[in-house]
């Protein structure tokens, strides 16, 4: 079985940057780190109100990440003409509500059609690989061929929240979009919401060539990462 791709998101560096609109956690240092430390690829979700990852921040990404650069991102016209002048390796089409948290469903490639396909055949004539970010379902997975993605993103949202019997029912769903996908010559990409505990039926998929996973790495690199943190302070004070 190929080794399954992981894609650090690195949005949540971003979000603690913008908190007090300093320099200070840079996404693209971080994304040095996790390349160093054994990424297959970064991931950032450039949103419309800038709320985290800002334009220079693709910029230099584009310039310094040299595995595989991931921008999930609306379909809309302006975020496109963006990928074009920026070229990362791929652009994964997420659905984008302005008062979201995080991104809260995949696209509904019945409703968005239109806007996904002019978007992916301007991105792709950039040479931009394209995903399209949706559910579990073969609708949609068909919809997503038919609209001229490379790739599909199953949003695992679902399966990371299952508890109990529903966890088997979920995994199930993911497994089943993803051999369709996989017939229709797809890639199949997989992420939202995993983490250390949850991943493990995921990683049985055997359709699954890359994993997108960001909270969960952020929120430990805090806690195992403090440590360090503020050892290195108090080096500096007891100078
Ligand atoms: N994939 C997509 C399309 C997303 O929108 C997100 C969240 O930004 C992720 C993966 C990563 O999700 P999480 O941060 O829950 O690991």
């Amino acid at each position: 079985m190929e080794r399954i791709r992981l894609g650090v998101n690195i949005d949540h560096v971003a979000t603690l940057r913008q908190a007090r609109k300093a320099l200070q956690p840079d996404p693209v240092w971080a994304a040095a780190a996790a390349t160093l430390a054994g990424a297959d690829g970064i991931t950032v979700h450039l949103r419309s109100d800038r709320r985290h990852i800002q334009d220079r921040d693709v910029q230099l990404l584009r310039q310094t990440v040299n595995t595989h650069l991931n921008v999930e991102l609306a379909a809309d016209d302006e975020m496109v003409g963006l990928m074009i002048d920026i070229v990362p390796d791929a652009v994964c089409l997420v659905p984008e509500n302005p008062n979201e948290i995080t991104t809260e469903g995949g696209l509904d490639l019945q409703k968005a059609g239109d806007r996904v396909a002019r978007a992916a055949t301007q991105l792709k004539a950039a040479g931009i690989s394209v995903t399209c970010f949706i559910e579990p379902d073969d609708k949609q997975v068909k919809l997503a061929r038919k609209l001229g993605a490379d790739s599909i993103e199953i949003n695992t949202n679902a399966f990371s929240l299952a508890r109990g019997d529903r966890i088997k029912k979920e995994t199930a769903r993911v497994a089943q979009a993803a051999k369709l996908a996989q017939k229709l010559g797809l890639d199949v990409h997989a992420g939202h919401g995993l983490d250390y505990f949850n991943l493990l039926p995921m990683i049985g998929i055997p359709q699954i060539t890359e994993l997108n996973i960001g909270h969960a790495i952020i929120a430990r690199a805090v806690l195992v990462g403090l440590d360090k943190a503020v050892r290195d302070m108090k080096a500096l004070l007891e100078r």
